[in-house]
């Protein structure tokens, strides 16, 4: 079976941590979307690291990981990432497989997504320019280059082909150039080195593993509320982040997805633009973003802040199908009271608790239920059993509006900080 483990929010809901304590249970931990936007933060002995490509079963000895065809690749970024594990983890090399179908980011795509950025304004998406839309746009338009090319004798050719055709997209954008040249020599290195990593057919690989009995997680990124079809459109990422995107994203079939862990902060947030209905601007979401240090961990660019917002979690649990919940930072909200919910939207005088199709243009005020702070640091706990009553109310109320019970509760960084739901 293939269990997945995706973001219910705007991204950042802590998966690489959840990952990390999940992967003690799995053989093969694998990508199936986006790409260096991502940063998955881990606490290691200590020590933080930020994933980006690579899958966070890395820090177990036992899991090989698996970067799926569905992830798009910067040969750049990923040979940065893994000459920052190989101190921490020598054998990462021999752990690691990629998709001869993923494609790549050439920088010619990075230039275009800033280019793309500039030309939109004050309508800017607020991309974290890593070159994924204009990557994606390249492998739907039928023109990309993808890591299988990288083993072919014309790899150069084809590459110029599409650089000439990024050349002239770039004149039109016009604005000011963008020195691009100077990543070329940098990209062609790291093709380079990707040219010796173990490069597969990894649906057969994969069906392969599922049929000796491996067990297989998925490792969602961004967040559903990101997703290219049901996202906050155009405000969104490249890619299917929902569970649909795992059988598209690593070539298996619908029937062997098992278990769909959805995760959610205890609160909410959003970095770059786009609509984000229980965004706070006053002091308590200044708050939020101090008490859970909400800076992004890709572009160091603070997160926009706000109460969790159940209409839009309703949303994307139905949308993946979610079986088991998990709650993070709750910690972060010890020192808040009263805390609030989101349980339904007012649309222009209707209260709905559906998820209007064009959030961008319609107004919305989230009608909120209110909670009592709680009375005990939910980060000195060990146990749910010792969290305070308040607090498992609170779980309670989220459970029934989300009809999904939640199976772990985070309270703090550090991997040992997970409490259990029996
Ligand atoms: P892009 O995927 O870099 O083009 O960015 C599109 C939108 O998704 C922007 O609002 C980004 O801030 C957001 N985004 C992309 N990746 C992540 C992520 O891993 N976490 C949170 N937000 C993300
Ligand atoms: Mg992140």
């Amino acid at each position: 079976m293939i269990d997945v483990l995706l973001g219910l929010q705007w991204g950042d809901e802590g998966k690489g941590k959840i990952v990390d304590y999940l992967a003690a249970n799995y053989d093969i931990i694998a990508r199936f979307q986006g790409g260096p936007n991502a940063g998955h933060t881990l606490y290691v002995n200590g020590q933080k690291v930020v994933l980006r490509t690579i899958p966070s079963g890395v820090f177990h000895k036992h899991c090989l990981n698996l970067i799926g065809n569905g992830v798009v690749i910067d040969p750049v970024s990923l040979k940065g990432e893994i000459e920052q594990l190989l101190p921490l983890q020598p054998d990462v090399l021999s752990r690691m497989f990629i998709a001869h179908r993923a494609h790549l980011i050439l920088p010619t795509h990075r230039a275009l997504d800033a280019a793309s950025e500039n030309a939109k304004g004050s309508e800017k998406i607020g991309s974290t320019l890593k070159g994924i839309g204009p990557a994606y746009m390249d492998k739907t338009g039928r023109n990309g280059l993808r890591v299988g090319d990288v083993l072919s004798k014309d790899f150069k050719t084809k590459y110029d082909k599409l650089v000439a055709k990024h050349t002239d997209m770039l004149k039109q954008y016009g604005g000011e150039p963008i020195d691009w040249k100077q990543w070329e020599q940098p990209f062609f290195e790291a093709v380079e080195y990707l040219r010796g990593l173990q490069i597969i057919n990894s649906e057969y690989w994969l069906d392969m593993q599922l049929k000796d009995g491996k067990k297989i997680l998925a490792e969602g990124a961004q967040g559903s509320m990101l997703d290219i079809d049901y996202g906050t459109y155009p405000f969104v990422t490249s890619s299917n982040t929902i569970a649909a995107g795992v059988c598209n994203g690593l070539g298996v079939a619908p029937s062997r997805i098992g278990e769909v862990y959805g995760i959610t902060k205890a609160y909410c947030t959003r970095v770059g633009s786009g609509p984000f209905p229980t965004e706070l601007h006053d002091e308590t979401g200044e708050a939020l973003r101090k008490a859970g240090n909400e800076f992004g961990a890709v572009t160091g660019r603070p997160r926009r802040c706000g109460w969790i917002d159940l209409v839009a979690l309703r949303y994307t649990v139905m949308l993946s199908g979610v079986t088991k919940l998990i709650m993070t930072k709750t910690d972060v909200l010890d020192e808040f009271n009263p805390i609030r919910a989101a349980v339904a939207y007012n649309v222009e005088g209707k209260e709905t608790r559906e998820l209007p199709y064009d959030l961008c243009s319609v107004d919305v005020t989230p009608v909120y239920e209110s909670f009592a702070g709680w009375d005990k640091p939910i980060s000195a706990c060990s146990s749910y059993d010792e969290t305070p009553q308040v607090f498992k109310d609170y779980c309670r109320f989220v459970e029934q509006y989300l009809e999904t019970k939640i199976a772990y509760v985070s309270n703090g960084t550090g991997r040992d900080q997970l409490l259990v739901i029996p």
